[in-house]
């Protein structure tokens, strides 16, 4: 029997502002799928007005019947709406744009992780003063619908920890930097001649990016605010392939990790590169890929894996978005899934622990002089610090060298413990340069 045909009076109606990659892939992926999203969502979704800077884009989504406006606030006062899509990114424009429209009573669909992990408290709490839903399905891994995993799925849990590698561009680089065996500059160079990286990849590199997202992981996770401003946020630019090589013969790989995990004291947010045992299946996602590990209390471990960035893996979250928004119209908004997963007035302002109190294992390089009596000395420092050892090696010297590397890998202790012992090892007259720290996850 043939679908009942779709009511197109009752469409949803949706502004679109920003026709770049990802709004290119929301216009695609909803023509494409129309008439069977349309029978999830029980009404036709319809983009009714765009708005973006570039004429060549208006015009032709005019010539598509679309309405078309240069300035997104001109749209939001012209244009009939149910949802508003922010795509334009960044924390100026957008974040007025976004104001605007919870301001009015409209939803909005984004995927600006800068955006709501900068600005999430502001947004959130007016949009639920005005009856308004901020969704952002899109803002954290891309395609991966992490945040109804962590809003809904997992609702029954208590969270323990969420690790992800939610940067694919990162990600990216440190594959070929430990396949080919290649620097990060040389690497970096040409991902952005491919076009895989930013031609500013500072908040990629630096970490920043994949901190803006797990810092809303963790406030859905844990149930408090976002707390962007006390993130430790680590990226890979100063990351030496010699150490990617070393923890391979290890047995780790080197993954930059958003990592969040409840402690009696408090919460850990961080992101840093980290070793993680190769046999796990979080160490084995190459390239571009995502995938992020949430322990809950009942379910044990769970991994999500997809494509984080790109045009239709990110607007196949948008339009999970819009579809919630269309089936939940007549809902009243304090009673749709809240923005952060807990109520608002039930949230709980838990600590986020300074870096120094986070407890995790460590990897150590320390450059040292090939003569007797050094190894006792730097395993005397690390007993009498109470850190115990859990793999050792030292490289062999090459012919007629005075130097080695010694690498270390600790069990679990204190960071302000190794911090306190590198500083005694450091003042070693044996230990001819600044040690390397990386930490590690084991996921055990
Ligand atoms: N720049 C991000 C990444 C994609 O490299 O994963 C969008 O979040």
């Amino acid at each position: 029997m043939a679908a009942k045909p779709l009511n197109q009076s009752a469409a949803l109606r949706v502004g679109l502002a920003g026709l770049g990659t990802v709004g290119g892939g929301v216009m695609s992926v909803l023509s494409r799928n129309a008439e069977e999203i349309g029978r999830r969502a029980g009404r036709p979704i319809q983009i009714v007005a765009v708005a973006d800077l570039d004429s060549a884009k208006r015009k032709e989504a005019q010539s598509n019947g679309v309405a078309a406006f240069e300035n997104a606030l001109e749209m939001l006062e012209k244009a009939e709406l149910d949802v508003l899509i922010e795509l334009i990114g960044g924390y100026g424009f957008a974040k007025d744009l976004v104001l605007a429209a919870v301001g009015r009573g409209l939803n909005v669909v984004t995927a600006n992780k800068a955006l709501l992990a900068v600005h999430g408290n502001e947004i959130f709490a007016k949009a639920e003063a005005k009856g308004a839903t901020v969704a952002f399905e899109a803002a954290v891994a891309g395609g991966i619908p992490i945040i109804k995993a962590l809003r809904e799925g997992l609702v029954a849990n208590q969270i323990l920890s969420v690790a992800g590698i939610i940067n694919g561009t990162t990600n990216f680089i440190l594959s070929e930097m430990r396949e080919k065996g290649l620097s990060f500059a040389e690497v970096l160079a040409e991902a952005q001649r491919l076009g895989y990286a930013e031609a500013d990849p500072t908040f990629d590199v630096e970490g920043v990016d994949a901190a803006h997202k797990i810092t809303l992981l963790s406030a859905m996770a844990f149930g408090m605010s976002v707390r962007f401003e006390q993130a430790h946020i680590e990226g890979i630019s100063r990351l030496d392939s010699q150490d990617i090589a070393y923890a391979d013969r290890l047995g780790y790989r080197i993954k930059l990790l958003g990592i969040t995990r409840r402690r009696p004291q408090g919460i850990e947010l961080r992101v840093h590169p980290t070793l993680i045992p190769a046999k796990r299946l979080i160490a084995n996602v190459e390239g571009a890929m995502n995938a992020v590990v949430v322990r809950g209390d009942a379910v044990g471990e769970t991994l999500y894996y997809g494509k984080g960035a790109g045009a239709e893996p990110t607007a196949s979250a948008v339009i999970a978005d819009l579809v919630d928004l269309a089936r939940s119209a007549d809902v009243p908004a304090s009673s749709r899934v809240p923005h952060l997963g807990f109520q608002p007035k039930h949230r709980e302002e838990l600590q986020v622990l300074p870096i120094d109190s986070i407890e995790s294992g460590y990897y150590l390089r320390l450059r040292v002089s090939d003569e007797s009596g050094v190894l006792a000395d730097i395993t005397k420092v690390l007993a009498d610090s109470k850190i115990s050892i859990d793999a050792f090696f030292q490289r062999e010297a090459d012919d007629g060298q005075k130097q080695t590397d010694v690498i270390l890998l600790t069990h679990t202790c204190k960071e302000s413990q190794i911090l306190s012992a590198l500083k005694t090892i450091s003042s070693l007259k044996t230990v001819l340069a600044a040690p390397v720290m990386l930490r590690v996850e084991s996921f055990e």
